[in-house]
């Protein structure tokens, strides 16, 4: 596996792969690797001839009070991670490289997904993804992209990215990966001790009670009943405090008057300090996208 760590770098092994006419597979993160990242890792792998992942947490995208600083990173761990699950190159370039002091053009989506959920709570989150998202898309030119359901909204952002500037890349979406207790798994779920690790199963419960809410509804029927059932489920865990339990439209995230699929059920909360988010898919076929839990994943 090969550590790029330059943007020359990076071009210099773009062009060999260019020169093959290899098919070329990208998962952006942030580091601090969990089976969610690698199951990703996995479908580039089996899906390319080259796997690729980026590793850089992009300042752009936290907010001044969010957690910058703080966010884990171990990178000896993530290169090993990779390395396991078969990647071909990881491209790990430093804030200077990406964002240098003259850096002055962003990528600003607009519309109902820069105004809701993860929006709303976190201004300017979203003109940082998309702008590394670009960029980084640009330097890798990947033929396929990875990205986890796991950050719906953000996977709505990317969706409309890619189409809006024509991108040549191909998205590929994956099913959020849980702690057997049903917890999604997360980065910044190291920062979860004892009874606050416990009370941040409320996201998923919350989740379960909002599907079974929906399932109870008889034809199409308001699409509150839903969100109260979520919201009841937070409510009852003194440990959380909830920014949002919403049922609303996959691609735009606009709200749902009506229970009708498709349908993204999204939740975010606070645990102490840490901020968690979920969520559920009804695809337009009344099927459900809940993704899988680690221990029942067989690998
Ligand atoms: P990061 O939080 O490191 O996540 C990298 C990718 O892994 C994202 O596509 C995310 O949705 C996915 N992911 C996270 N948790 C997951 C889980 N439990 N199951 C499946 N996939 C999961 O998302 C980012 O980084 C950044 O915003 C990035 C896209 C890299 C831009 O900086």
């Amino acid at each position: 596996m090969r550590l790029l760590t330059t943007l020359n770098d990076l071009r210099d092994e773009r062009a060999a792969w260019q020169r093959t006419g290899a098919t070329v597979g990208l998962l952006p993160t942030m580091g601090y690797l969990h089976a969610g990242h690698l199951s990703h890792a996995h479908a580039a792998r089996a899906e390319n001839a080259i796997a690729v992942a980026s590793i850089f947490v992009n300042p752009t995208q936290f907010g001044p009070n969010e957690d910058l600083a703080r966010y884990p990173r171990d990178l000896e761990r993530d290169l090993a991670l990779l390395d396991g699950a078969g990647v071909d190159a990881v491209f790990a370039p430093t804030a200077a490289a990406m964002y240098p002091a003259d850096f002055n053009t962003w990528v600003e989506p607009s519309g109902p997904l820069t105004e809701r959920l993860e929006a709303a709570h976190r201004p300017g989150h979203f003109r940082g993804v998309a702008t590394i998202v670009a960029k980084l898309l640009l330097l890798v030119a990947p033929t396929r992209a990875y990205f986890g359901q796991k950050d719906a909204q953000q996977v709505a952002v990317v969706r409309r990215l890619i189409a809006d500037l024509n991108l040549p890349v191909e998205l590929r979406v994956g099913p959020i990966i849980r702690e057997p207790d049903g917890l999604a798994m997360s980065s910044r779920n190291v920062y979860l001790h004892g009874e606050a690790r416990a009370a941040a199963t409320a996201l998923s419960h919350a989740l379960e009670a909002g599907r079974a809410a929906w399932e109870s509804l008889s034809a199409p029927a308001s699409a509150e009943s839903v969100r109260e059932a979520m919201r009841a489920v937070v409510a009852a865990e003194p440990l959380a405090a909830l920014d949002y339990a919403e049922v609303c439209d996959p691609d735009t995230c606009l709200p749902l008057t009506t229970a009708q699929a498709p349908a993204l059920l999204a939740i975010a909360a606070r645990i102490g300090p840490t901020r968690l988010i979920d969520n559920y898919l009804l695809r337009a076929d009344g099927s459900w996208e809940i993704g899988h839990r680690v221990n029942e994943l067989g690998q």
